[in-house]
């Protein structure tokens, strides 16, 4: 087992704050238990209460979006960095003051940003404050950037396929902030609602693409390849055909993202760079996860693994799913459900919502609960035979995904759909509650352990 690797004395002295990834865990658990699930939770009942998924003021759904992505995934990100990298290099962290500082400038930039941004719909002003939390995240990723690369710089060995990955995944994190705070202010200066809607059409399919299969995705995929060999004994793939996928992936996310812009800039025919940028995703992603071996057996097992294998089995689902999206929108609505808004428009915004809840909550939340429920407990020194299996919030999580995926993809074809979508959130949010509670009081637990405290 090669995480956490006990660091040298000196070097722990060196790294400051020993346990960093304790309060960016916590707040990432605040963060998805209020402004993330609860939230979410609460704007599902309220589409299901209206019969509709554009009930809801577009700022305020984008909230709980933002407040998920730079919350949720991106404080266990900085967690993990923060803590797990110096004890795979053996290196102190560089620049521990400003990973610190960058806890600050996150938690409290993104609870300004997505309290003021729900609350523009209210009074425009509030915009001001919202753009400068987005500032103060672009900071704290800013830090994380430069915190990464130092301590990378200062390690002796040679990059391993991992950092490849996370440096790929750390960019688009970065982007993806920044086009964040354009695209938002440019709707908040939006003269009227058929410019506000062209924003919407034109731009948050791409950004989502760049957060989830840029940043959480290949940010996934890099840390299993390094991690589940070691936890499960999984094989590992060749550093070639790792290299390989990380640059058809990277190609592939440009291709999708160029084809959603250029079908709404120069015409529908841009159409097909989209969808063969999907596929050639789809097979990428498979053919790296298919040669692990993850769903066959294996040497040894624990609590995590069944939360890893539903993770990919969600991110298998999502993925043929956005395959099947032609099949979805030219063949069963314009068959079964002619007359619906979705055949009339052109675009299912239920089926797509669905693909992507399918993926940051089947495939980023469940891997998030997976391996933080693996590695707390080491991180904080102690034994995980006598934890308890985690099956409540493992089924509670996946119940409501797979509910709202349904529901909400039936919804385009039959209304009574919202009720049962309705409740599914908040099975998800117990799941996590109960989960996040577990994860809560084992980081309160102080272990001493030789070469983990100063
Ligand atoms: C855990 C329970 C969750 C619930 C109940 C929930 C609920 C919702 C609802 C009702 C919507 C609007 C419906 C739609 O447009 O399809 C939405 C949108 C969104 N959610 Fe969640 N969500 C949850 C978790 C997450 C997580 C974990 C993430 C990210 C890691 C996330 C990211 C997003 C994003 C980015 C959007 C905006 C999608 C768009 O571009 O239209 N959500 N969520």
């Amino acid at each position: 087992m090669a995480l956490p690797l006990p660091l040298a004395e000196e070097t722990v002295a060196a790294c400051g704050e020993p346990r960093l990834y304790r309060p960016f865990f916590r707040a990432g658990i605040a963060v998805v238990l209020t402004l993330g699930a609860a939230w979410g939770a609460l704007l599902l009942l309220r589409i299901a209460w209206a019969g509709s998924f554009t009930a809801i003021g577009l700022q305020e759904i984008n909230a709980h979006g933002h407040a998920q992505i730079f919350g949720w995934v991106g404080l266990f990100v900085m967690g993990f960095a923060y803590y797990g990298l110096p004890r795979l290099k053996q290196v102190p962290l560089a620049h521990p003051r400003m990973a610190q500082a960058s806890l600050w400038l996150m938690g409290v930039g993104l609870v300004v940003r997505s309290g003021f941004q729900a609350a523009v719909a209210g009074w425009a002003g509030f915009g001001v404050p919202a753009v400068l939390g987005s500032l103060a995240e672009i900071a704290a990723i800013g830090i994380l950037v430069w915190v990464v690369l130092g301590t990378l710089g200062s390690a002796t060995t040679a990059l391993e396929v991992l950092d490849d990955y996370v440096l790929t995944a750390l960019g688009w994190f970065f982007v993806q902030a920044v086009l964040e705070a354009v695209y938002f202010t440019a709707t908040l200066l939006a003269p009227g609602t058929a410019e506000l809607l062209w924003l919407v059409a034109t731009w948050q399919g791409p950004l989502r693409e760049i957060q989830i299969h840029g940043f959480a995705m290949l940010m996934i995929l890099g840390v299993s390849q390094r991690l589940l060999p070691e936890l499960y004994g999984l094989k590992q793939p060749s550093k070639a055909r790792s290299l390989t996928s990380l640059v058809v992936l990277n190609a592939a996310l440009i291709g999708v993202v160029a084809g959603l812009v250029l079908m709404r800039l120069s015409g529908h025919a841009w159409a097909a760079l989209w969808y063969l940028s999907v596929l050639v995703m789809v097979a990428a992603t498979v053919a790296l996860v298919w040669g692990w071996g993850l769903f066959g057996r294996v040497e040894r097992s624990d609590r995590s693994l069944k939360y890893v294998r539903a993770a990919y089995v969600w991110l298998f689902i999502s993925l043929a799913m956005l395959a099947l999206l032609p099949a979805h929108q030219f063949g069963l609505l314009a068959w079964l459900a002619p007359e619906s808004r979705a055949a009339e428009m052109g675009f299912s915004h239920a089926y797509y919502g669905a693909i992507r809840h399918g993926v940051t909550v089947g495939f980023v939340s469940m891997m998030i609960m997976g391996v933080a429920a693996r590695m707390v407990p080491e991180f904080q020194g102690i034994r995980g035979d006598g934890l308890g299996p985690l099956w409540m919030p493992f089924l509670l999580v996946n119940a409501g995904c797979a509910i709202r995926v349904l529901s909400q993809t039936w919804t385009d074809f039959a209304a009574p759909a919202f009720s049962v979508a309705g409740p599914s959130g908040l099975l998800e949010l117990t799941g996590l509650a109960i989960w996040g509670v577990h994860l809560w009081r084992i980081m309160d637990q102080h272990v001493e352990l030789p070469g983990f405290e100063p």
